[in-house]
C-alpha cells in the first residue's frame, strides 16, 4: 500500500464508514476446491499477501507465501517436481509443502536456515479451500458452517463462481446485508416495486447478525418463477440473511403462496464468501443451493446454468459497478463523510459494531 492509499484508508476509519482492516485470525476462502487441479499452481493475493496454492498428487492442498526467500521471485512462476517439491523458476531452490527449502543446487548445496517460505494452514470443507493467515493456532472448528452445501444433489447446487470487486470488502458486506436495494438495482430479477415496503427486522445470534425481510402478497420476482411451474400469481417473498464475522453471508430466500408456511414454497440458500484481496479489492465467492425443488431433473439441469448466469449478472454487472464507484467516491472525498442512515441500514450498522469489537480485541 503506498502513502496515498494508506491515507485514504485511515481517512475512512475516521469517517467510521470503513475500518480498512482485516481480522487476521479467521478462516478465509482461498479458492473453490474445483479451481485446484492436481499439479497446477494458483497465485492469489489474500489479505494483501501473495499466496501460491496447489493440490498434490495425494489430493492435499498446500498454501505457501508466493515469494521465494532468495530474491523474492513469485514461487507461482516455478513448477512442481515429481516428488511434490515446488522449484523456484529463478535459481532452482526447491521447497517442500511445509515451506522449508529442501534443495539448493548451488555451490556447497548448503541450505541457509532462513531459506523457507511461510506455510499457511488450509482445510478443504464445504467445496471450498479455507486458509488461515493469523498468528493464533488455526482451529478448523472455527470454519463457518456451510453444511447446506454438503450431501445435496449436484443439480441443486448452482455453479461455484467467483468475481473480483475492486472495493473494500465492507462495501460488499453492506450491499449483501441491505436487501432493500434489490427492489431498485435488481428490479425484476430479485425484487420489484411491490417488495419495497417490506418489514426488515434485525436479530443478533451471538456475534452473527441476521436481517429478515418479508414482502407479503407480491408479484413473484423473475429469479423464482422458473423454480415453480404453475406458481400462484401472487406470493409471499421472504429472505433471511445471516452475516458471520468477518465476511461470510448465508441467505435463505424464497417464495410461497400468500399466507402459506414458507416450507411449502421454493427458493435457495445464497452463499456468499468474501475474502479481502487487499484494502481495496475483494474476492467474491458465491453459489446457491436450491430448496423445495419442485421441478424435474432436466429442468433442474437447465436452471442450474440459467440461474447461475443470472446471479453472476446481478453481482457482476448490477452490484459490482455501483460498489466500485462507491469506493472511488470515498477515495476522492476531501472532507469527512457522514452517511445518512435509513431504517433499512440497521443490519449493516449492527455488523460493523461487531466487526469493530472483534478487530479491537485482535489488534489491542
Ligand atoms: S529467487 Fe528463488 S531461487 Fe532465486
Ligand atoms: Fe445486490
Amino acid at each position: 500500500m503506498d502513502g496515498a492509499q494508506a491515507k485514504s484508508v485511515s481517512q475512512r476509519v475516521r469517517q467510521g464508514m470503513l475500518t480498512g482492516r482485516f481480522l487476521r485470525n479467521a478462516w478465509y476462502v482461498a479458492a473453490w476446491g474445483e479451481e485446484l487441479a492436481t499439479g497446477k499452481l494458483l497465485a492469489r493475493t489474500i489479505l494483501g499477501e501473495p499466496v501460491v496454492l496447489w493440490r498434490g498428487a495425494d489430493g492435499k492442498v498446500t498454501a505457501l507465501e508466493d515469494r521465494c526467500p532468495h530474491r523474492f521471485a513469485p514461487l507461482s512462476l516455478g513448477h512442481l517436481l515429481e516428488g511434490g517439491q515446488l522449484q523456484c523458476a529463478y535459481h532452482g531452490l526447491e521447497f517442500g509443502a511445509d515451506g522449508m527449502c529442501v534443495n539448493n543446487p548451488h555451490g556447497t548445496r548448503n541450505i541457509p536456515s532462513r531459506a523457507k517460505a511461510i506455510s499457511y494452514p488450509v482445510v478443504e470443507r464445504h467445496l471450498a479451500v479455507w486458509i488461515w493467515m493469523g498468528d493464533k493456532p488455526a482451529d478448523p472448528a472455527r470454519i463457518p458452517n456451510f453444511d447446506i452445501m454438503d450431501d445435496v444433489p449436484a443439480l441443486h447446487v448452482m455453479p461455484l463462481d467467483r468475481i473480483v470487486v475492486k472495493a473494500n470488502y465492507e462495501l460488499v458486506v453492506d450491499n449483501l446485508l441491505d436487501v432493500s436495494h434489490t427492489s431498485y438495482l435488481h428490479e425484476g430479477i430479485l425484487g420489484n416495486k411491490e417488495t419495497v415496503e417490506s418489514e426488515t427486522p434485525v436479530r443478533l445470534d451471538g456475534d452473527d447478525v441476521i436481517v429478515d425481510r418479508y414482502s407479503p402478497n407480491a408479484t413473484p420476482p423473475g429469479m423464482f418463477t422458473p423454480f415453480w411451474p404453475g406458481h400462484p400469481p401472487r406470493v409471499d417473498k421472504f429472505s433471511s440473511t445471516r452475516w458471520m464475522a468477518p465476511c461470510y453471508l448465508k441467505l435463505h430466500t424464497g417464495i410461497c403462496a400468500p399466507g402459506a408456511p414458507k416450507e411449502t414454497g421454493t427458493g435457495y440458500h445464497g452463499i456468499h464468501m468474501l475474502t479481502p484481496e487487499d484494502e481495496q479489492s475483494t474476492h467474491y465467492f458465491f453459489t446457491a443451493v436450491r430448496w423445495g425443488v419442485k421441478t424435474d431433473d432436466e429442468t433442474n439441469r437447465q436452471q442450474r446454468e440459467r440461474v447461475g448466469k443470472l446471479r453472476r449478472f446481478a453481482f457482476e454487472e448490477q452490484d459490482g459497478p455501483v460498489i466500485e464507484a462507491q469506493q472511488q467516491v470515498l477515495d476522492k472525498a476531501r472532507r469527512n463523510l457522514d452517511p445518512v442512515i435509513l431504517s433499512t441500514d440497521v443490519g449493516p450498522v449492527r455488523y460493523k459494531h461487531v466487526l469493530e469489537r472483534l478487530l479491537a480485541a485482535e489488534q489491542g
